[in-house]
């Protein structure tokens, strides 16, 4: 469930007519809904209930500073995988004891960042990672908390680009090497071994890969506490799915999630963190643009929108499907046309659906992205000098602009000519 429903026949969000947020700041934009970011995070908390957890938002879905805020009063933690985002999270008030750093190619730099500003673990992927962390730890004279990402060679069933838990994925140490590992970061004089860390994959729609993940690391733990290690918090990594397809059957819910975990590694008596991004921000954000033209073309029609690759990628990444309806709710059996729904970036990849039916549009109509609130806005790009669309935030009836349109002087003036050209 999400807050973007029609009312009077307009498309909201929340109590706010999206018209009206057109009219305000100029399409295209993304909009945020506080109510549902708050609803997904709680039904994440409510699932582990009755389990030491912190849940940990991967940012990485989407980061802006208004959204990290909430994500922080709510009681969140937060994954992040670069200095970046972890300066992101440190500047929206997230303590670091809330802060999980992931990712297999952390600089020294980043090291020291997250070292000196305070963190709750480094999840390692690497050998040579675990040495570096050590020295840096101990130069600067602490002691750093880690798990290790093993890699359970479990097939995720996703799309191949968002899958990271086989063993051909450059992710996280091959399980079967895992007591190896164990062994010299436990000799390692700045890290001390508190858990397990595994992520398998992003968008999955069945239960069953983490089923097979979460009873591999059940299984490492037992082993690994018998060679005298002290496993006492897993963090079992992101990737629930969201149903981008409102007509299709809609992924596994949180609650069962929840008693999956429980089901599999509730009765180790670890602390348990998960990273859940894209069902927390994913339906939580939509993104609105106009109908530049009505294009025909040979057996075919064009719908040419404000709206490019650029400002959402996924279409053109993954091939992925994003629900677009119109902002005026069309009548029950108005007439359906065809379109092949496209940007104005000069790659034909600038597509964001082929054939597909909606009511007739005409130049100047409004229309809306649902499920862009993940991997959206965070994925985009000024290609064809398209300044980065302003993001928006909704909370009831109030709305604020929480990332502006960048001028075009902004964008130009970054590049500076040397003097000897
Ligand atoms: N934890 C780790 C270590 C991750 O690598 C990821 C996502 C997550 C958590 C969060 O996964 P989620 O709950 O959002 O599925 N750009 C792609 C998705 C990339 C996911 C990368 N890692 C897309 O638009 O589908």
């Amino acid at each position: 469930m999400d807050h973007f429903l029609y009312k009077d026949g307009r498309l909201h969000a929340e109590d706010v007519p999206l018209s009206e947020i057109a009219a305000s700041v100029g399409t295209p934009f993304y909009c945020y809904s506080t109510a549902t970011l708050t609803r997904h995070y709680r039904l994440f908390d409510e699932a582990l209930a009755g389990l030491d957890h912190l849940v940990c938002y991967a940012m990485k879905s989407n980061s802006n500073q208004a959204v990290l805020k909430l994500m922080g009063d709510l009681g969140a933690g937060v994954d992040v995988v670069s200095g970046g985002e972890y300066r992101r999270a440190i500047a929206a008030g997230i303590p670091g004891e809330r802060i999980v750093f992931s990712g297999v190619g952390k600089t020294e730099e980043e090291m020291r960042l997250a070292l000196s500003g305070g963190i709750r673990q480094f999840n390692v992927e690497s050998e040579p990672e675990m040495a570096l962390l050590s020295q840096v730890a101990v130069s600067l004279g602490v002691t750093v908390p880690i798990t290790v990402r093993v890699n359970p060679d479990v097939d995720a069933r996703t799309h191949e680009k968002i899958a990271t838990g086989k063993s051909e994925n450059k992710f996280g140490i091959p399980i079967a090497r895992a007591r190896e590992v164990y062994a010299q970061a436990a000799a390692l004089p700045g890290l001390k071994v508190i858990g397990i860390d595994v992520h398998i994959g992003s968008q999955l729609t069945e239960l069953e890969p983490f089923e097979m993940a979460y009873a591999k690391v059940a299984e490492l733990t037992e082993v690994l506490r018998a060679d005298g290690h002290q496993i006492s918090r897993l963090d079992l990594g992101g990737g629930l799915g969201i149903p981008y397809e409102r007509s299709n059957t809609a992924p596994p819910l949180p609650l069962e999630y929840g008693d999956l975990i429980k089901r599999t590694v509730g009765h180790l008596g670890c602390e348990i963190e998960i990273e859940p991004g894209r069902l927390i921000s994913g339906n939580a954000g939509i993104l609105v643009s106009s109908v530049i033209y009505v294009k025909a073309g040979e057996g075919r029609s064009f719908l040419i929108l404000d709206a490019a690759m650029n400002d959402l990628i996924r279409p053109a990444m993954y091939g992925a499907h994003h629900d677009i309806v119109p902002l005026i709710e069309p009548e029950a059996g108005a007439e359906q046309s065809t379109y092949d729904i496209v940007g104005p970036v000069c790659e034909s990849g600038d597509t964001f659906s082929k054939a597909r039916a909606m009511p007739a549009l005409q130049t100047g109509d409004l229309i809306a992205f649902r499920s862009a609130g993940a991997y959206g806005a965070v994925m985009s790009s000024e290609y064809n000098t398209r300044p980065l669309i302003p993001e928006v935030l909704v909370k009831g009836d109030q709305f604020a602009v929480i990332r502006p349109r960048p001028t075009y002087d902004e964008i130009i003036n970054r590049d500076s000519i040397p003097e000897w050209l």
